[in-house]
C-alpha cells in the first residue's frame, strides 16, 4: 500500500511522537512520518526528531496571539510544503479552531490522557483521582471542531492504584499512550483509505 505521509505534532517532549517514529520503521507501517511541526520553538521533541533525520519546523504561535486564523494558515503552509496527508496530534496543546479542523477533518487524530468521554480538556489525571475513580486510561480519536469530541478510535484502561498521585498516574498512562498510539494511527489512516 501507499504510504501516508504522517505530519506528527508536538508541544512538549514528544515522547509519543518517538513511539509513532519507531512503528514507522516498520515496511509495513501506513504512515511516513514527513515532518515534525511544533508550536513551540523549544520542545524537546523538535531536536529528538531532528536527530533521527526526520524533518522538523516550528511556528510560534505567540507572535500571532491575536489572530488565530493567521496562526492556523502558517501551520497549514508549512504542513503543504512537506505534502502532508495525514496529521497525528501527539502532545500538541494548542486549541485548533473550527476551520483548521474543516480542512483536515477524516484525516487528522488526537491522543488524549484519558476515557473519554470522561475528562475532556487539561489535567486528566487529578481529575480522575479527585473523583475516586478506579481505572483512567487513553483514547486515540477523531479531531472534530468540538474539543476532544470526536469519534474514538482506540482506547486503552488503566488501572489507578491506592497511594498514586497524578504524576505516577500520568506516567503510568503514558506508557499505555506509547502502545495504543502507533497500533491507533495504523487503524485510523487505513480506515480513511
Ligand atoms: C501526552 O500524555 C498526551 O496524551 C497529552 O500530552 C502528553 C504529551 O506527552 N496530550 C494532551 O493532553 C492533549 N490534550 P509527549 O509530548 O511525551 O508525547
Amino acid at each position: 500500500m501507499t504510504k501516508r505521509r504522517t505530519a506528527i505534532l508536538i508541544s512538549g517532549s514528544g515522547s509519543n511522537m518517538l513511539a509513532l517514529l519507531e512503528a514507522a520503521r516498520n515496511p509495513s507501517y501506513p504512515a511516513r512520518p514527513c515532518l515534525v511541526l511544533s508550536n513551540n520553538p523549544e520542545a524537546a521533541g523538535l531536536a529528538r526528531a531532528a536527530a533521527l533525520g526526520v524533518p522538523v519546523a516550528a511556528v510560534d504561535h505567540r507572535p500571532f496571539a491575536k489572530d488565530r486564523a493567521a496562526f492556523e494558515q502558517a501551520l497549514d503552509a508549512v504542513l503543504l510544503a512537506h505534502g502532508t496527508e495525514f496529521i497525528a496530534l501527539a502532545g500538541f496543546m494548542r486549541v485548533l479552531t473550527g476551520g483548521f479542523v474543516g480542512r483536515w477533518q477524516g484525516r487528522m487524530v488526537n491522543i488524549h490522557p484519558s476515557l473519554l468521554p470522561l475528562y475532556r480538556g487539561l489535567d486528566t489525571h487529578a481529575r480522575a483521582l479527585a473523583a475516586g475513580d478506579t481505572e483512567h486510561g487513553c483514547t486515540v480519536h477523531w479531531v472534530v471542531p468540538e474539543l476532544d469530541a470526536g469519534e474514538i478510535i482506540k482506547q486503552v484502561r488503566v488501572p489507578i492504584l491506592p497511594g498514586d498521585d497524578a504524576a505516577m498516574l500520568a506516567a503510568r498512562v503514558l506508557a499505555a499512550e506509547h502502545a495504543l498510539y502507533p497500533v491507533a494511527l495504523a487503524s485510523a489512516i487505513r480506515q480513511a483509505g
